[in-house]
């Protein structure tokens, strides 16, 4: 049985994930306009993969005697400046969720709550995954974005970074 207070914080990383799920598909979108439909394809994944992390939390959540909620969405950023801030942007996302993973951790050891701490190490794993991916994606960038010939091959390329990732449980 969840606690409320533990019920409260996953409810609230529930927010986090959807609010990644609507970013990345406002930035799949503004590839997919901006002529990279490869890395248009890169960011539809990477929404439905947050969209599958929010899902787990809510059914985790129901399934442990609370009461998940759904949240309302806040229009994400719509135009960026370079395909290299789209990364930037993610990773620093990413980073800001990891943070808050760790303190859903913290939380769990220190109320003795050992079904989400278990709950809980899928997402420590997958988010140094995505950090591991979107530092990874940001060296390619700067090493290969300098003109036109360096952004076709980044458009091919990137798709094919972290496709292993997309083979998650699904809920
Ligand atoms: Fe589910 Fe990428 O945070």
């Amino acid at each position: 049985m969840l606690s409320k207070k533990m019920e409260t914080a996953l409810n609230e990383q529930i927010v986090r994930e959807f609010a990644a799920e609507q970013l990345y598909l406002s930035m799949a979108s503004w590839c997919e306009t901006n002529k990279l439909p490869g890395v248009a394809s890169f960011f539809y994944r990477q929404s439905r993969e947050e969209r599958e992390h929010m899902l787990k939390l809510v059914r985790y959540i129901n399934k442990t005697d609370g009461v998940a909620e759904v949240p309302a969405c806040k229009a994400p950023q719509k135009a960026f400046k370079s395909l290299l801030e789209t990364m930037e942007l993610s990773l620093a996302g990413e980073r800001a969720v990891s943070k808050a993973i760790n303190a859903l951790v913290d939380m769990s050891l220190t109320i003795k709550d050992y079904q989400s701490f278990n709950f809980l190490q899928w997402y420590v794993s997958e988010q140094h995954e995505e950090e591991a991916l979107f530092t990874d994606v940001i060296d390619m960038i700067k090493l290969f974005s300098k003109d036109e010939k360096g952004l076709f091959f980044l458009d091919r390329e990137i798709p094919k970074i972290g496709q292993n990732s997309d083979q998650i449980e699904k809920v």
